[in-house]
């Protein structure tokens, strides 16, 4: 069921398709005050190009394959062993990340956009970065069907009649 907390998650989610748009949004998401966690790294070729935008930025992987090569790739930046579904030990590098970028193997068709949206909620609830940016094509394309619907009585609640409040509460319904 829907609460009160889920509404008030300020993350903004930023969906693209592709390595070539994932990586073009560096630019206008990415500020010299950012702290930011790459998850699926591999061998660090988003990371180091993210790295000088920002303040700080450790890459990723659950491969220790793949952090084992992007260690000796990229020695002057930090890369970590993590799951993305181990939202703990993200928590466990003690930083307060502001952006979050998520290239995860398996996330870009249809069948995983169910726990693609878990893990992106998961991680705004927990980490609670100003966005996330993700590489899915199906996220895309499913954010772009969507609207956030305005209701027509929000302006009169603020007036704020018990009556209107109360119509306004039957439309919208007790969960949300
Ligand atoms: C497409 S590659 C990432 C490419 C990289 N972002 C870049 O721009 O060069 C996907 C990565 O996701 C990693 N991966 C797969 N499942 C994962 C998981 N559960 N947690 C973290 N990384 C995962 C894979 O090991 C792989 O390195």
């Amino acid at each position: 069921m829907a609460n009160d907390k889920q509404f008030k998650l300020q993350t903004t989610y930023v969906a693209t398709r592709g390595v070539k748009e994932y990586r073009e949004t560096i630019a206008q998401w990415v500020t010299s005050t950012d702290t930011v966690l790459e998850i699926g790294c591999a061998w660090g070729s988003t990371t180091v190009l993210i790295a000088p935008h920002c303040r700080e930025v450790i890459g990723t992987d659950i491969s220790p394959e793949v952090i084992a090569r992007a260690r000796e790739r990229h020695p002057q930046l930090r890369f970590e062993l993590l799951d993305a579904y181990d939202v703990r030990s993200a928590l466990g590098f003690g930083k307060q990340f502001t952006k979050i970028y998520i290239d995860v193997s398996g996330f870009s068709g249809y069948r995983s956009l169910l726990d693609l949206i878990a893990l992106l909620t998961m991680y705004a609830t927990i980490l609670q970065p100003e966005a996330i940016i993700v590489k899915s094509g199906a996220l895309k394309q499913f954010a772009g069907q969507c609207i956030a619907w305005q209701s027509p009585f929000r302006g009169s609640l603020e007036e704020g009649s018990d009556a209107r409040r109360e119509k306004v509460e039957d439309v919208i319904g007790c969960d949300g």
